[in-house]
């Protein structure tokens, strides 16, 4: 495997006219694309790092991640970036080059406090722009803008005044997998870790809650407070279904399912505990069950089985094609370019960003 050069498009040089730089740019250059080649050097660089993964990344294709995992742990030092990852990113990106990983909640938090001048988010559009929202001076990049979510792309800011025009005087709460510009029309925003501390905070009888349908139904449940609901809906926990779970059930009776609030409510029926990305992990890594279906997006199966190596992982496997096209070469690509950088109309800004600090500053 010695001397093995590893390209792909997203990884060639990247060279633009001077009057075509973005600012980001223009402020901190355009770097030469390392030489990504796997060496004896590049395998005792990495070699803490495989140790992470070893379980879950066969030792045959450590050598084609590793060369993008060292160039990206030297540059992120030397452009001064912190790289901030979601629970559902690849294990390599999560284990391997991300600073610090969370739920929505926590890379809020995070973004928020973020001491480096550049942040770059591997999870998808929103996340990226509540960063930028809560850092409006930092530049934040995302490797690959794509990377849209089915619940944000479900409403627009016209849908929000709208409703508030039906609903004269009821509060929005805002689940963050949505657009700046519907932020910018909410009162405040909620997580699916907080999302019924959030609904209650506001000391009212009714709120209209956006986007998330199965959210706005499962945090109906857990409080008094009436919910006017939109119809919008995560296309990868949609997919789960109350029968499947109870086939796991009748297999194995002792299994224990644990499932993201995204899912639909005969889903979330048969799950023996609901809860956010990270209280999902922390459920697994306190509780260390002996077997466990995880009712949310498989790529947290690995990284947590990575941590949980007792634990027998069931992985009824749906992926958010939004989360996987974040990749290693794409993160390299974005620190040696500087792309690309989340712009958001100030105008818009300035309204979005204080439901999210709304949200932030709420007591635990
Ligand atoms: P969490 O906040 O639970 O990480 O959820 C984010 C998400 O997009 C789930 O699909
Ligand atoms: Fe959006 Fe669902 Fe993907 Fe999360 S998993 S980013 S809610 S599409």
């Amino acid at each position: 495997m010695s001397g093995m050069h590893v390209e792909t498009a997203a990884s060639k040089s990247f060279r633009a006219p001077a009057d075509t730089l973005t600012p980001a740019q223009r402020r901190y250059g355009i770097l030469p694309r390392p030489d990504l080649t796997w060496t004896p050097e590049v395998e005792r660089a990495t070699a803490h790092l495989y140790e992470r993964v070893k379980t879950i990344i066969p030792s045959v294709e450590w050598p084609f991640f590793a060369p993008y995992v060292k160039a990206i742990n030297e540059l992120k030092a030397q452009r001064g970036a912190v790289i901030i990852a979601h629970n559902y990113q690849t294990p390599e990106i999560y284990n391997c080059v991300a600073d610090v990983v969370g739920d929505s909640l926590q890379l809020a938090r995070l973004a928020a406090k973020a001491k480096e001048d550049i942040i770059v988010q591997c999870g998808v559009h929103f996340m990226a722009e509540t960063s930028k929202l809560l850092s409006p001076e930092k530049t934040v990049l995302i490797p690959d803008s794509r990377a849209g979510c089915s619940l944000a792309s479900s409403i627009t800011g016209a849908d929000v005044r709208l409703l508030k025009q039906k609903y004269p005087g009821v509060p929005v709460v805002t689940y963050v997998n949505s657009s700046a510009d519907v932020k910018a029309e909410t009162d405040i925003c909620c997580t699916s870790s907080n999302a019924v501390q959030v609904v209650e905070s506001l000391g009212v009888d009714r709120v209209i809650f956006l986007p998330d349908e199965y959210l706005g139904k499962y945090v109906a449940s857990q409080t008094k407070v009436k919910l006017i609901l939109w119809k919008g809906h995560c296309e990868v926990h949609e997919r789960f279904t109350g029968a499947e779970l109870r086939a796991y059930r009748e297999a194995d009776p002792s299994v224990q399912i644990i499932a993201h609030p995204e899912c639909p409510p005969d889903v979330l029926a048969e799950a023996d505990f609901t809860g956010s990305t990270a209280h999902m992990i922390d459920w697994v890594k306190t509780r260390q069950p002996k077997r466990v279906v995880m009712v949310t997006e498989c790529s947290m199966a690995d990284n947590v089985a990575a941590e949980a190596p007792k634990v027998e992982f069931v992985r009824p496997c749906n992926l958010c094609p939004h989360m996987k096209r974040i990749t290693l070469p794409k993160i390299l690509d974005s620190l040696l370019t500087m792309t690309e950088e989340v712009v958001i109309d100030p105008a818009i800004a300035e309204r979005a960003r204080l439901p999210i600090e709304r949200m932030i500053n709420l007591k635990n």
